[in-house]
């Protein structure tokens, strides 16, 4: 695991490097400037290139740094970072259980309050309704820890701030246009490309500690997802944001989205609903449609008519108008 405050040799080796990259620096330089021996300071080249950092090396002339690393880092998200808490403090799994679940072990201390989760694969990636989420190599695997002095009422618009701050993030950085799926799923030409997942803890009446799970399909292979997950109820089919041989950089993504969530969340602190609402609404696609949402309580089947200031999904069903706080669309 790494994470963003214990600044190892490692990071201070990416940071001179990236600091001087139109110069080779020698191993004697590094070594000296960063009180290492030789031999560290080659172990740590060895380890970067590891970890995808493209570095050139020269006889008598050093290392120079060619190409940053796509792996979600901590250290590489934090360096250009726009937001004030989002983020700013980061862990990074090569592979872990799930990062929802090691977020809400950390989700009480206070320091950890805005702490970003992630891991390049999971094991046992959880999705909503306690389905699987297949987690591979080359999606966007994330938590965020979020302390929140709220009225649980609130608790229902955060998949609804999540997933509209990933389609902010997809229109911005990769100029697509994706579409919204009560109450959390974000679609590319009709098929699933992120999904997000809540987790609270309630202690009277007040949020405790919310913990928000995002999942999206960076660069993945969809068949391999599909194959594992087609036989979900109410599965529409995945699909990828980029292909293999795209250019594109996860980090600077995972910088936008963290922004974005920061943005949209200080409207619900203050208390600025109609602006998420409108947004949010404004990107869905099932606004006027006739749909079947499965609630806890049965099937309900209806045209929809819009998406409340509390994150309901209203339906107009045999005429009577029905309020929805949690289902899963068909
Ligand atoms: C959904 O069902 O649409 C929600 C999917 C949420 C998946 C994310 S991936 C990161 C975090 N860790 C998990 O185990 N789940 C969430």
């Amino acid at each position: 695991m790494y994470t963003s405050f214990d600044n190892n040799s490692l990071v201070k080796i990416v940071t001179l490097l990236k600091s001087h990259r139109t110069e080779y620096l020698s191993g004697q330089d590094i070594s000296e400037a960063l009180k290492l021996s030789r031999a560290a300071v080659w172990k740590h080249i060895k380890k970067l290139e590891r970890l995808g950092y493209k570095i050139d090396s020269k006889a008598k002339l050093g290392y120079r740094l060619t190409k940053k690393t796509e792996l979600l880092l901590p250290w590489e998200i934090v360096d250009g970072l726009k937001t004030q808490v989002f983020g700013k403090r980061a862990y990074y799994f090569d592979v872990i259980d799930s990062t929802q679940k090691y977020a809400v072990r950390l989700a009480k201390k206070p320091e950890e309050n805005g702490s970003l989760i992630v891991s390049e694969k999971q094991t046992h990636g959880r999705g909503r309704i306690d389905r699987k989420w297949v987690s591979p190599s080359g999606g966007i695997w994330m938590s965020l820890v979020l302390q929140p002095n709220f009225e649980i009422l609130n608790v229902t618009l955060f998949p609804l701030l999540a997933s509209l701050a990933v389609a902010i993030a997809i229109e911005k950085s990769l100029k697509l246009k994706p579409k919204l799926k009560w109450p959390n799923d974000v679609t590319l030409r009709g098929k699933k490309v992120a999904g997000m997942l809540v987790d609270a803890s309630v202690e009277s009446d007040k949020i405790e500690y919310l913990v928000l799970g995002i999942g999206i399909n960076f660069k993945i292979n969809p068949e391999q997802i599909d194959k594992k997950i087609k036989s979900t109820e109410n599965y529409y089919g995945v699909t990828t944001l980029t292909r293999k041989n795209d250019k594109s950089d996860p980090i600077k993504f995972v910088q936008i989205l963290l922004y974005e969530l920061e943005n949209i969340y200080r409207l619900i602190l203050n208390k600025n609903y109609q602006q998420l609402i409108r947004e949010w609404t404004k990107r869905s696609s099932i606004i006027g449609k006739k749909i079947s949402v499965s609630t806890p309580t049965g099937a309900i089947k209806g045209k929809v008519i819009q998406v409340d200031y509390d994150g309901a999904l209203v339906l107009s069903s045999k005429g009577v108008r029905q309020r929805i706080l949690v289902g899963d669309v068909g």
